[in-house]
């Protein structure tokens, strides 16, 4: 009878094993859905919208595999109506941190030991529930707490997460798999250690995905984790950080502990077994934290790897050959969707005397169209509140600036209310100064600018764009015209870390437009090469041919 089994029971043996290295198998991008009206995940989303309606999720710190409060207590306050306290959460104190150090660093040995196979799946793990059972409720939370529309939570807490889950896991196991030459008489590998310490990681409110991803990719790759999210992201962090669990991480890989930005910085960096940063956030920030580090520099046993993302003032430049449409709807997207809060909004526009007539009559006819409101009522909403009273309070002054400011001229929006939730009208502003501050620094809300040009003086305009902002994150230009795409390539090699030909300058893709970044705006995710940062190469040479000599033949 044995071999009537035989057959079946090599069959699953076959499978199990493609299983297991399933991530040699194509990974492909995580479909966006669409939750049009009578479709399945638009119900569940609906109802997942319902179960947070005035609720407050009591959210605990993570410290050694349990749930601790401390008695600084805060809220997460919904953006667009601010009287619903969408979370409870805690500050970790200086104790607290130090503890949670304590019992990353205590399972360091155990994790970094664990197959790259075995890490990875959790991953796939992860990304399963994401893409499935868990989608309907990370996409309400995203919308509830940091309020996004319908398509602004699905490409960020759904599709971009689950993209960074399984491409880097797909990553990780293939770079395992990238070995050195071996000969007759040496056996040749590479290990890829995590790194000897810990990692912090802190994280931005805006993208759902770059918490989990920050968090998730040095822990894929060995690492032991101090988490930092948002004050304003908490609910949908944690939420990530349970199917994190769930699928699999063990518990004190990943420690979740909210915090006060300078406590929670001072005391990750005065650890000596701090040994790498994983930041999304402001310039100042990233800038203090890495002076920290270089202060703290004796005391750590090894070199910290500091990476950071850090904004950007994005454009878009328009040129005679353009096609206005594209112009007109991509600059619509790219500067008011999720109010502009994302590094790679556009906020300055570049635009001919010939072409702006044309283009500014159909801006403002769109700009007309535009629903600001609660996106979780109204799925017609293109946008909605700014993310907290801080947010409001900076970009009101850059819009008191552009009424009081001679060379500016509001065109279209220019109010703001804060009385339910941190509304901004999107706002059109004409500049006449190309180096007005407006045009110069990050304003993070849904703001643009426009500066129109002489058709002709495309060339200095490329050159301006170039020398404008400190920053180097996205750009686009528009032109039908191939030389002048050629010259704006090579005009703007730094300019842009992500370089957009006739598409708006956000909406990078996981493994389709690897994000990058340059000058102020740091680096950022989205390739192969950034796993290398989070691990520590070890090289191994095994001799197969015994030493019988310590001379050499020219010595003799
Ligand atoms: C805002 O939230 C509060 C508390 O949950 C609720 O009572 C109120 O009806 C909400 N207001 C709006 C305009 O949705
Ligand atoms: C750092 O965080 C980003 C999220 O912004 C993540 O995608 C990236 O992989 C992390 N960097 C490294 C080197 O792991
Ligand atoms: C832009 O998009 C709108 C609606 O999505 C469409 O009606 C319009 O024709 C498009 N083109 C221009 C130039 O605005
Ligand atoms: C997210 O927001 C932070 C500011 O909190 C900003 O520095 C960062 O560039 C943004 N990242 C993305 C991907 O939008
Ligand atoms: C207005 O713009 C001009 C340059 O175009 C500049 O010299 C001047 O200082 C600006 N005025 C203000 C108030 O910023």
């Amino acid at each position: 009878n044995g071999k009537y089994l035989l057959l079946p029971s090599m069959l699953l043996a076959l499978y199990w094993l493609r299983w297991q290295h399933r991530s040699v198998v194509e990974v492909t991008n995580e479909p966006i859905l669409e939750f049009k009206q009578g479709s399945p995940e638009r119900a569940a989303l609906q109802k997942a919208l319902n179960n947070l309606k005035g609720k407050t999720e009591a959210i605990p710190c993570m410290v050694g595999g349990e749930e601790v409060w401390t008695s600084d207590i805060r809220y997460q306050l919904s953006p667009f109506n601010h009287s619903h306290k969408v979370a409870k959460f805690c500050y970790a104190d200086k104790d607290l941190l130090n503890k949670a150090i304590n019992a990353a660093l205590a399972v360091r040995k155990e994790w970094d030991l664990r197959p790259i196979q075995d890490r990875a799946q959790i991953f796939f793990k992860a990304a399963d529930m994401l893409s499935g059972p868990r989608r309907a409720e990370v996409l309400a939370k995203a919308m509830i707490g940091q309020g996004k529309t319908v398509i602004q939570a699905e490409i960020d807490a759904a599709a971009e997460l689950i993209d960074f889950f399984r491409f880097n896991a797909k990553y990780a196991v293939e770079l395992e798999s990238s070995q050195p030459l071996s000969v007759p008489s040496s056996t040749n590998s590479m290990v890829y250690r995590g790194l000897e310490g810990f990692v912090a990681a802190v994280s931005p409110f805006n993208f759902t995905a770059i918490g989990g991803n920050l968090a998730g990719t040095p822990a894929l790759m060995g690492n032991v984790v101090l988490w930092k999210p948002s004050d304003t992201a908490l609910l949908s962090s944690f939420a990530v950080y349970r199917i994190l669990l769930e699928a699999g991480l063990p518990p004190n890989v990943i420690q979740f502990v909210p915090a006060d930005g300078p406590v929670f910085g001072d005391t990750v960096t005065s650890s000596e077994y701090f040994c790498g940063l994983n930041f999304t956030g402001s310039v100042p920030t990233f800038k203090r934290l890495w002076k920290q580090v270089s202060e703290n520099l004796d005391r750590y046993r090894t070199f910290p790897r500091l990476a950071g993302e850090c904004g950007g003032k994005n454009f878009h430049f328009v040129h005679s050959s353009a096609d206005v449409p594209s112009v007109v709807n991509g600059t619509l997207r790219s500067a008011f969707e999720y109010s502009g809060q994302k590094c790679s909004a556009c906020s300055r526009l570049y635009a001919p005397d010939s072409l702006w007539p044309q283009i500014k009559e159909k801006l403002l006819e769109e700009h007309g169209k535009i629903k600001v409101g609660d996106p979780a009522q109204d799925f017609g909403t293109f946008f909605s509140a700014v993310i907290d009273d801080k947010s409001f309070a900076r970009i009101k002054k850059w819009l008191q600036h552009a009424k009081t400011s001679p060379n500016l001229s509001i065109l279209a929006g220019g109010n703001c209310d804060d009385t339910v939730g941190y509304f901004i009208e999107p706002c059109i502003v004409e500049s006449k100064d190309p180096k007005d501050p407006i045009m110069e620094e990050e304003i993070f809300g849904p703001v643009l600018t426009v500066f129109v040009y002489p058709e002709k003086q495309y060339k200095e305009i490329l050159q301006l764009i170039d020398t404008t902002s400190p920053y180097g994150l996205t750009g686009a230009v528009f032109a039908q015209d191939k030389n002048v795409i050629q010259e704006a390539r090579k005009l703007l090699r730094n300019a842009a870390g992500n370089f957009y030909i006739n598409d708006k300058s956000t909406g990078a893709v996981v493994a389709q437009q690897p994000f990058g970044g340059s000058r102020a705006s740091g680096e950022r995710p989205g390739s192969p090469h950034y796993l290398l940062r989070w691990t520590s190469p070890q090289a191994i040479k095994e001799t197969h041919v015994p030493l019988r000599d310590w001379k050499y033949a020219y010595m003799l």
